[in-house]
This record gives structure tokens, C-alpha cells and sequence, in this order.
């Protein structure tokens, strides 16, 4: 997607952090806007940081891991501005704990936000962004969690997996089909923004989580002070993501320090691929 002047964006997670940074980014490139988030008066707040005419910006209040929620907001979106060009699925929640102190609870908020949201933007999307015909990107906000597995972060790590793996499912098929949406899945490290302080985006349905062992509150506590220290700004992610939409790259890293990381866990993968086996199994084959 070259040409960004006039076109429509949904942003999800607007309210915050790089969903509102994604925002100023699309807005600064003459583009309209449907911003979307949870939290209807703090996205009311900070859409009024970004003083944009009215006339093209949209609010709109969703629980994006709800399908119904989602499906709403693409009705909202296309009766407003009559089409959308370039979907940002990128409302997320941070948690920090040891894997055995994730209760059921917090297994199904963090995968219903940062991974079926995802899906659910795809679905309710994408067909009608298709039909319209015109260019078009959709933009999966994943993590560098979503390449290699820090501990303290199992539900987190393992739904923007998640989101790596719907987005590169995603680009096949859609280059199979010749369509004219691409797809990008960006993937930063750690950035200064709210997300250490996700609970307060934990909708009551899920109930409070559990007091955290000791071991769990280190792992919160380096979350936050690995947040906070973050060097490159909201601001930097979504002009380097605007940049790789423009370009049409799929994977987005703005950190260059986890290449080393993401070498290390691929290699070690392949390696294990390559190590001999015991001589009457019989030999690997691909799928
Ligand atoms: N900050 C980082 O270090 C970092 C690193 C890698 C990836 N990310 C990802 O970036 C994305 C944006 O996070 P951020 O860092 O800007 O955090 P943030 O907390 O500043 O912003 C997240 C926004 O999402 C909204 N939200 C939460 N649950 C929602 C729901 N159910 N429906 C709709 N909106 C909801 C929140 O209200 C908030 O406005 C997330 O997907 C996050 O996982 C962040």
C-alpha cells in the first residue's frame, strides 16, 4: 500500500500508547480515521491530543476480543467512510507471571485480546476491504514475544505466536489469491507506553488475577522497568511501521538487538532437525 492520502484506517488500542502513536502517523499522511478502544473516555482524551478535523475521525467504543464488538465496529467504519484501506489490529494487554500461576482467567483475556481480536478484525475486514477492490494492508500488531519466549509471559508469548503465525498464514493466501491487501506483523521489543499497566483494561468478567508469588512480582517488576526503559518511542514504531507498510515488508522489527535472539532460537530449530536419528527410524520427510 504506496499511497496513504485520503484512504481509511481503523486503529485499534487507539486510546494508548502506539494504537494512538499509529493514529497521529496515519492522520500526519492525510488519511481519515476510525479509531477504536475499550476505553471509550480515555480514546475521547486522546483523540482530542491528536486536535484533527472532526470530519476525519471517528471514535468508536469496542472489547475488540468479542466478536459481536468487532463485527460492530466494521459496520461503523464502512457506513461512516464507505471504505477501509488499511486495518491495524493492534489493541493488546500485557501479563506477567510464572506460567503456573496463569489461571483460566488470565489464559482467556490475553488470548481473547492480542490473538482472537486479531482474528476477529480478519473476518469482519478483510472480505469487505477486498470487495471494494482498491489497495489495501492490514497491519497485526504481534511483539518481538511473538519470535522468542522471555519467561514470566506465557500467555503473552504464546498469543503473539499467535498473531506471527495467523499473519504469515494470512500473506499466503492472500498472495495465492493475487490480492491487492498485503499484510505487515510488527514486531517491537519493548516500548514506553501503558502496557505494564494492562489490569486496568481487565474487563470484570475475567475477575481480578490471583495475588502473584514472589518469583511472579520480579518477573512483573522487570516487565515494567524493561517498558519503561524502551528506546525507541511510540511515536519512532509507527513511523517505522508506516514506513514498512509503504514499502510492503511483512516482517517488521524496529529493535535490531533481537536479531541475535531470533537467530539463536531458529538455529537451535534447524539444528535439531539436522541431529541424526537413531538408525531404524525412518528418515525425515517434509509434510
Ligand atoms: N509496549 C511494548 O513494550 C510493546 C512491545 C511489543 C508489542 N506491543 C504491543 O503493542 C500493542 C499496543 O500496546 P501498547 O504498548 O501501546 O499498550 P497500551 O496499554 O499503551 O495501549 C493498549 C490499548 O489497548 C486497549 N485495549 C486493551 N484491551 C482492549 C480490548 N479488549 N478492546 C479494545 N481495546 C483494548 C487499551 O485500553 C489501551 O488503550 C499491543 O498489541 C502490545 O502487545 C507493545
Amino acid at each position: 500500500m504506496q499511497s496513504f492520502h485520503d484512504r481509511v484506517a481503523v486503529i485499534t488500542g487507539a486510546g494508548s500508547g502506539i494504537g494512538l502513536a499509529l493514529a497521529r502517523q496515519a492522520l500526519a499522511r492525510g488519511m481519515r480515521v476510525v479509531l477504536a478502544d475499550l476505553d471509550h473516555e480515555a480514546l475521547r482524551r486522546a483523540a482530542d491530543t491528536l486536535a484533527a478535523d472532526p470530519a476525519r475521525v471517528l471514535l468508536h467504543a469496542a472489547d475488540v476480543s468479542r466478536d459481536a464488538e468487532v463485527a460492530a465496529l466494521a459496520d461503523a467504519a464502512f457506513a461512516h467512510f464507505g471504505q477501509v484501506h488499511l486495518l491495524c489490529n493492534n489493541a493488546g494487554v500485557g501479563f506477567s507471571r510464572l506460567a503456573v500461576e496463569h489461571t483460566a482467567a488470565d489464559w482467556e483475556w490475553v488470548i481473547g485480546v492480542n490473538l482472537y481480536a486479531v482474528a476477529h478484525g480478519i473476518r469482519h475486514f478483510l472480505p469487505r476491504m477486498q470487495a471494494g477492490g482498491q489497495a489495501g494492508h492490514v497491519l497485526n500488531t504481534a511483539s518481538a514475544a511473538g519470535l522468542v519466549s522471555t519467561p514470566g509471559m506465557a500467555a503473552y508469548n504464546a498469543s503473539k505466536q499467535g498473531v506471527v503465525a495467523l499473519s504469515e498464514t494470512l500473506r499466503a493466501e492472500l498472495l495465492e489469491q493475487h490480492s491487492p491487501i498485503g499484510v505487515s506483523v510488527l514486531c517491537p521489543a519493548w516500548v514506553p507506553t501503558g502496557i505494564h499497566a494492562s489490569e486496568r483494561a481487565r474487563p470484570p468478567r475475567f475477575g481480578r488475577a490471583d495475588q502473584p508469588s514472589e518469583a511472579s512480582r520480579v518477573y512483573a517488576q522487570t516487565m515494567q522497568h524493561a517498558v519503561e526503559s524502551g528506546r525507541l518511542s511510540a511515536d519512532d514504531i509507527a513511523r517505522i511501521a508506516f514506513e514498512a507498510v509503504a514499502r510492503g515488508d511483512f516482517y517488521i522489527l524496529p529493535h535490531r538487538r533481537i536479531a541475535q535472539a531470533v537467530a539463536l532460537r531458529f538455529g537451535e530449530i534447524a539444528a535439531a532437525a539436522e541431529t541424526p536419528l537413531p538408525p531404524s527410524t525412518p528418515a525425515r520427510t517434509p509434510r
